[in-house]
């Protein structure tokens, strides 16, 4: 997601510092350009030449030591970045740019970089809340720079508290976030959409239950998607075990009910609604509250099912001004199933794709989708990642919607 894009790696000096490169090497995977600038500081917690090797670029880590006659490095290197993330930042050097200070190679680079940063603090919890960092936090909010809250967690002092730098995914996350928006008109702004993701979970006991193959990927983009293009996202996951993504509100479910709970819950001011949720179409009717033991005899176990309630169609029926968008997880006669499904659920949109196909379906992480529209449009698009799926989708559907 990140192919061509020139991406300026500031790191200051925190014990986090050593995490910056399995950071540069994230970045590098998702097609960056990466070129490093190290604090004094921050060469005592990693070397300079760990991330020369890992980014095949020269590290900058004194202003004065000019290697190249034709330009002034700190300038060139400002520059050059189409996007600057300082991480982790110390508060020492979130003082300094928030105050305009500049005194050694980062915050002197920094200075001279005209577009917004990410800063992704890391200290320990004191020097966090202490009013002057707070401060120095908020003004840099104000002059339009994105802050990456710290996560709580074990710190170096040895103790659970706020000022962990945050799972490196994320931070990858904010920096495809700000990239891709660029591109992206901002069509959901100040829209609701809630997304469905996942496999429905139906319980036979406490510990044992019936699902299905959905990983929750593709409703998992679908949301991101959505959050980038201005959206305010609620996302009813099944899926506990996968990170939520950067500003989306996510809210767990286990059953074909509790989803359908959660979803009529937000129904009434969301103006669209994407079921991309696998939602079992049974539940165990004779559902044991007890872990059912082994007897030895299996003569008498049967697991009786009864038919779950049919969400997106429930939706369908009492739709006001609401666009809904749900899915069709086909294996024959892909079109004809899914337009059927388009009417019989009062659907807007279905996104069919064929579960037979190696590239497309259950657990995998690419997709090859059909948009259709209930007024009869096709949209086919090629195979392609889940997550450049779901900004086809989206760009397909907002376009549509902006024409009409
Ligand atoms: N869906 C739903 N509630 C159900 C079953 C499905 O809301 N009980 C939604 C899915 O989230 C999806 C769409 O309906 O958006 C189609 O799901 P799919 O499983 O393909 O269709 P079914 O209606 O179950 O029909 P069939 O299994 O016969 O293909």
């Amino acid at each position: 997601m990140l192919t061509d894009q020139n991406v300026g790696l500031f790191i200051t000096g925190g014990i986090a510092s050593y995490k910056m490169a399995e950071l540069a090497r994230l970045l590098i995977k998702q097609g960056a350009n990466v070129r490093v600038v190290m604090s004094r500081s921050a060469t005592e917690f990693i070397t300079p030449m760990t991330l020369q090797i890992l980014t095949k670029n020269e590290v900058l880590t004194d202003t004065f030591e000019e290697r190249h006659p034709e330009f002034v490095q700190h300038v060139e290197m400002a520059q050059w970045a189409d996007i600057a993330i300082v991480a982790p930042a110390t508060a020492n050097v979130i003082g300094k740019i928030a105050n305009g200070i500049a005194d050694e190679i980062v915050s002197t680079t920094l200075l001279a970089h005209d577009k917004p940063l990410i800063i992704a603090p890391a200290m320990n919890d004191r020097m966090l809340s202490n009013p002057a960092t707070k401060r120095n936090l908020a003004l840099l909010e104000e002059d339009g720079h994105t802050i990456i809250e710290p996560d709580t967690g074990f710190l170096a002092e040895g103790y659970e508290a706020r000022g962990r730098l945050p799972e490196l995914t994320r931070i990858v996350d904010v920096v495809i976030k700000r990239h891709v928006q660029k591109g992206l008109r901002q069509l959901l702004h100040g829209k609701k959409v809630v997304v469905t993701a996942g496999g429905t979970v139906e319980r036979i006991d406490p510990v044992r239950y019936i699902s299905n193959d959905s990983s929750g990927k593709m409703g998992y983009a679908l949301a991101r998607a959505a959050e980038w293009y201005g959206g305010d996202v609620h996302l009813i996951s099944t899926k506990k075990s996968m990170v939520a993504p950067e500003g989306v509100t996510v809210e767990y479910v286990e059953s074909a009910r509790e989803m359908q709970e959660a979803v009529e819950r937000q129904y009434d001011d969301a103006q669209f609604v994407v079921m991309a949720a696998a939602v079992s179409d049974y539940r165990v009717k004779n559902k044991a509250d007890q872990k059912i033991k082994k007897s030895g005899d299996s003569s008498d176990l049967v697991i009786d099912l009864e038919e779950n309630p049919d969400i997106l169609a429930g939706l369908g029926a009492k739709k006001k001004h609401q666009t809904l968008i749900g899915f069709a997880a086909e294996t024959e006669n892909l079109i004809e199933n899914a337009m059927s499904k388009i009417k019989r659920k009062n659907a807007d949109w279905i996104i069919a794709n064929d579960v037979s196909k190696d590239g497309s379906g259950f657990n995998v992480d690419t997709n090859e989708v059909t948009i259709i529209s209930s007024d009869k449009s096709v949209y086919q698009l090629p195979e392609m990642t889940k997550l450049d799926a779901a900004l086809s989708i989206w760009q397909t559907v907002l376009e549509a919607e902006d024409r009409s």
